[in-house]
């Protein structure tokens, strides 16, 4: 795909690692959705970005719902007629190991961290068919490369998912010009990780296990997806890329 304007839908775009991804995108002149339930948080980033003079749009949907992805995609088509680049990035964490978690729980993460980037995959996929031209990212984690002990399980097989549904999307629709790459950010430095850390062993455990000794910032995640947006990766397809200082190496 060129690196001229391009239409970017982000998906949890108004969450800590997706307002920046939006920002990140619309700074440099393309045209962003975010898709995402916070209808506050999404109305008053819009106001804000559009004062800023970025092309932004927020989108409120439910992005574990068939109807609302229909919808929602259709409508960017009809506004602006295609899809560049789409960043599944929505995602929750019930914080429960096994033993804790019930069954519904376990649904619900699943139905959000790997449905919702079936869901995305879906309907934008035809979309890009159609211009033999997109690129998805897909955000996994860490956890979606090895086990790791402080995370609910459940969280970790529902990462795993979305790396291998995003090979599996890289292998067969590369042909129609679509390539399809996940991120793996480790502990993100969001507000909600800050409030985590105000637990002084969880922060040591958390920042203990980092070879490069800092956590992962906000701007490293996007700035991984601006470049496997761009031109400069179009023969990365399929690629698992790691943003963590080194936590997966050992
Ligand atoms: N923060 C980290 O340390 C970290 C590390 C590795 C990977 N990740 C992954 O990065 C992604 C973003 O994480 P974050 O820290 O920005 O999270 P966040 O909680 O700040 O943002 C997530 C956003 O997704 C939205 N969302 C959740 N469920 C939704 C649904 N059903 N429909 C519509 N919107 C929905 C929320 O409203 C929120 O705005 C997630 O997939 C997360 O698993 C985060």
């Amino acid at each position: 795909m060129s690196d001229s304007t391009k239409t970017v839908i982000v998906t949890g775009g108004v969450g800590g690692l997706g307002s920046v991804m939006c920002e990140k995108f619309a700074e440099a002149g393309n045209r962003v959705y975010a898709l995402d339930l916070d209808k506050e948080k999404g109305e008053s980033m819009e106001v804000r970005m559009r004062e800023k003079g970025y092309d932004f749009s927020f989108i409120q949907m439910d992005l574990t719902s068939e109807e609302d992805w229909a919808k929602a995609v259709a409508s960017i088509v009809r506004n602006v007629n295609s899809i560049d680049v789409l960043i599944n990035n929505a995602g929750i964490n019930i914080r429960k190991p096994i033993e804790e978690m019930n069954i519904d729980e376990w649904n619900t993460m699943m139905r959000v961290n790997t449905g919702s980037v079936f869901l995305g995959c879906k309907y934008v996929i035809p979309v890009m068919k159609e211009q033999h031209d997109g690129v998805i990212i897909n955000m996994s984690s860490v956890c979606g490369l090895v086990g790791h002990k402080y995370t609910p399980e459940a969280y970790t097989a529902s990462k795993g998912a979305v790396t291998m549904l995003t090979k599996a999307v890289a292998s067969r629709y590369a042909q129609f010009g679509i390539r399809s790459n996940s991120i793996h950010p480790s502990t993100v430095d969001t507000p909600l990780v800050q409030k985590l850390f105000e637990n002084p062993e969880r922060k040591a455990e958390r920042l203990g296990e980092v070879p490069l000794g800092r956590l992962c910032s906000a701007d490293d995640v996007a700035n991984a997806a601006v470049f496997l947006a761009s031109e400069k990766a179009s023969f990365i397809n399929g690629l698992a890329m790691s943003v963590d200082g080194g936590v997966t190496c050992y």
